[in-house]
């Protein structure tokens, strides 16, 4: 038998763990069921979902930064709705594509100084790649510099830079040629730069899943003239900081950066489509992609098609007809205080720090053991990696408020929430928030609560 569409949009809660944990990732299935995280959300817009038996909850996750117009924008779906009456070409590359064309150019008109043409791709990580490559095309040099602590996907190349050696040991030998940084560590930087021929310093304006660090004042535009100084390109991977998050269309705005090629990808998609965009001066690209015998090196089969680009379009259209970046800024800067406020008075809170939309609460680490002697060593594995995880469990299952942790630093909370997100919405999540982490001043206390809250959702079995 094979399951049909209308088979799948029925499906409850049991029969998809059951599935995936059969089909997909076995170990995945267990660790949501751990922190008794599987949901069957039926229906999703704006900021709000529901599950089967009606509760609605809050996404302060946002996909990680896929959702910055929130679920199911209707924008975007009125640029598919078009597209399904029209059926134009989506698949043709024998032809350039009109959409394509289009948003490259609307790309160029709101990205920062000189970038101007565009590759698309299908992923945050597949952009990346185009980024890497072209760098080593356009410069001639070998080596790629990335920072500790940097997430820039897991395909190969990305995988190389990016600063986890969780995810990059068991894939051993990387891409030759990667050599990592300090963030924010501008000293460092240089020595290396001076040290060889760089082609490619790749950063983060904010490290995302490294735990929303923000690097000091002053550092992007800093190491943008050191790039310039030596002769090595800067890619900016503004996968997640992108499109309004931080309170700017592009967070290496807020220090007038001015990259010689740029990531994009997420939200770009309007939550609804798959697509990034690697943008590059017209200089970088020509030297990597000039003349007729270069310029097929580096290409893709969906890349480019008209649907993605068509949600493109639409999505860029509505985030910056509205403004998002606006509410990004003045939101993020109200819910930071009151989680800095309410971390103040909560010892398991080691700080809060972000910027507009992308907030991080990092908690102190467990006390090894600690959880053993509550647990019987139940979930002491969970503990030891997943602080902000079990955070997460709480809020997710006694208030309906969705976050998780981030991937590199699994001690951080993050919040993430569409930037379409209400101050009412800010308040009832500051509020949740303050009783998971005040009722349990301490992290002994959570411990106990989110052991319990595990332990109950185990015993609940399927
Ligand atoms: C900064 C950054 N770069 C790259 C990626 C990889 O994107 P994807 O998961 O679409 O491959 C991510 C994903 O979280 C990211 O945050």
């Amino acid at each position: 038998m094979l399951f049909s569409v209308d088979q799948v949009l029925e499906m409850d809660r049991s029969e998809i763990r059951r599935l995936y944990s059969e089909y997909v990732n076995p170990g995945f299935i267990s660790l949501l069921k751990l922190l008794d995280f599987d949901k069957r959300f039926v229906k999703a817009e704006g900021v709000e979902v529901w599950d089967q038996d009606g509760n609605v909850y809050l996404d302060f996750l946002g996909a990680f930064g896929a959702l910055n117009l929130g679920h199911n924008p209707p924008e975007v779906w009125a640029a598919l709705e078009k597209a399904r009456v029209c059926h134009p070409t989506n698949l043709l590359q024998a032809l350039p594509g009109a959409a394509a064309a289009a948003l490259a150019h609307n790309l160029a008109q709101v990205t920062p100084g000189e970038l101007k043409r565009c590759f698309f791709t299908n992923s945050g990580t597949e952009t990346v790649e185009a980024a890497l490559k072209m760098s080593r095309a356009a410069t001639g040099r070998g080596t790629i510099l990335y920072c500790e602590g940097s997430f820039h996907g897991k395909t190969f190349g990305s995988l190389s830079v990016t600063g986890r050696e969780k995810y990059q040991k068991p894939f051993a030998p990387l891409l030759p040629g990667c050599e990592k940084v300090p963030y924010g560590d501008l000293a460092a930087l240089e020595s290396r730069l001076q040290a060889s021929e760089v082609a490619a310093f790749i950063v983060e304006p904010i490290q995302g899943e490294g735990g929303v660090r923000v690097p000091p004042e002053g550092y992007l535009k800093a190491a943008e003239e050191l790039c310039h100084k030596y002769g090595t390109l800067l890619i900016v991977d503004e996968i997640q900081t992108g499109l309004g998050r931080t309170g700017r269309l592009f967070a290496c705005e807020h220090e007038g950066v001015r990259p010689d090629i740029m990531c994009i990808s997420k939200s770009l998609g309007g939550g609804l489509v798959p697509i990034g965009a690697c943008i590059a001066t017209e200089k970088v690209w020509n030297a990597a992609y000039g003349g007729l015998d270069r310029c097929m090196l580096h290409t893709s089969t969906f890349g480019g098609n008209t649907l993605a680009c068509l949600a493109g379009i639409a999505a860029l259209e509505a985030i910056v007809q509205r403004r998002l970046w606006e509410n990004a800024a003045e939101l993020g800067s109200y819910m930071l205080n009151g989680l800095k406020a309410i971390g103040a008075r909560c010892p398991a809170v080691k700080e809060v720090r972000g910027r507009g939309l992308l907030i991080g609460v990092e908690f102190d680490q467990p006390v090894k053991g600690l959880l053993d002697k509550v647990t019987a060593g139940m979930i002491n594995k969970a503990a030891d990696e997943y602080i902000g995880a079990m955070v997460a469990g709480e809020l997710l299952n006694r208030h309906h408020v969705i976050t998780a942790y981030t991937l590199n630093n699994p001690n951080v909370m993050r919040l993430e929430p569409p930037l379409t997100v209400t101050r009412e919405q800010v308040n009832r999540v500051l509020q949740a928030v303050e009783e998971v982490l005040s009722q349990r001043k301490s992290f002994w206390g959570l411990a106990v609560s989110t052991a319990k809250t595990a332990a109950a959702s185990l015993f609940k079995g399927a």
